[in-house]
């Protein structure tokens, strides 16, 4: 094979590699969906602090910060760490119900409705305005609770 031959070789065995590499385990998927929505869960605690229930003083920038992690959580394609195999019913330590792949159109308008309001809280929240984030906050929590209502066992 000359140069080029080799060359071309290597860069699609790359690009042929690459999505098994980025392929997680089942066990992998689970543990990185739980710590994906633990670290929302902590930052909207924080949002919650300050901009809801004013416990903890007000500090705009805190919120941005806040605001940006639940929106790069939520636009990193987390639908990669779900797979069928990856429910309750067939894993191991996780209470996603099997009703999520046998509901995808509702699956999708849950995740859809969660990633626009997750969109908006880092709009608002760059705005710094401490009355719209504390309602943006309950709009986003809504769609929390409206995807652990299907798919997350009690
Ligand atoms: C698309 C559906 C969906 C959305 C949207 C969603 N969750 Fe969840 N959440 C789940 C599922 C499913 C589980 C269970 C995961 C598992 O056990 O594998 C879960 C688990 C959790 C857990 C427990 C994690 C653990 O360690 O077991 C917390 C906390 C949580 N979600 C908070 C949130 C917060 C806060 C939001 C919104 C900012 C949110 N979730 C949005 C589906 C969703």
């Amino acid at each position: 094979m000359n140069k080029t031959g080799l060359l071309s070789a290597a860069l699609l065995t790359a690009a042929f590699a690459m999505p098994a590499a980025a392929q997680l385990s089942v066990e992998d998927q689970i543990e990185a969906r739980k710590a994906a929505y633990q670290f929302m869960s902590w930052n909207m605690g924080k949002i919650k602090a300050q901009a809801v229930d004013g416990g903890v003083e007000f500090n705009a920038d805190q919120m941005k910060a806040a605001a940006n992690a639940i929106a790069a959580v939520a636009n990193s394609g987390m639908g990669a760490l779900f797979s069928p195999d990856s429910t309750m019913d067939k894993a191991d330590d996780t209470r996603l119900k099997p009703e999520f792949f046998q509901q995808p159109e509702k699956a999708r308008e849950v995740g859809m409705n969660f990633g626009r309001e997750a969109n908006k809280l880092q709009e608002v929240a760059a705005s710094g305005d401490r009355a719209a984030l504390a309602r943006q906050f309950s709009a986003v929590g809504e769609t929390c609770k409206a995807c652990h209502d299907s798919f997350r066992a009690d």
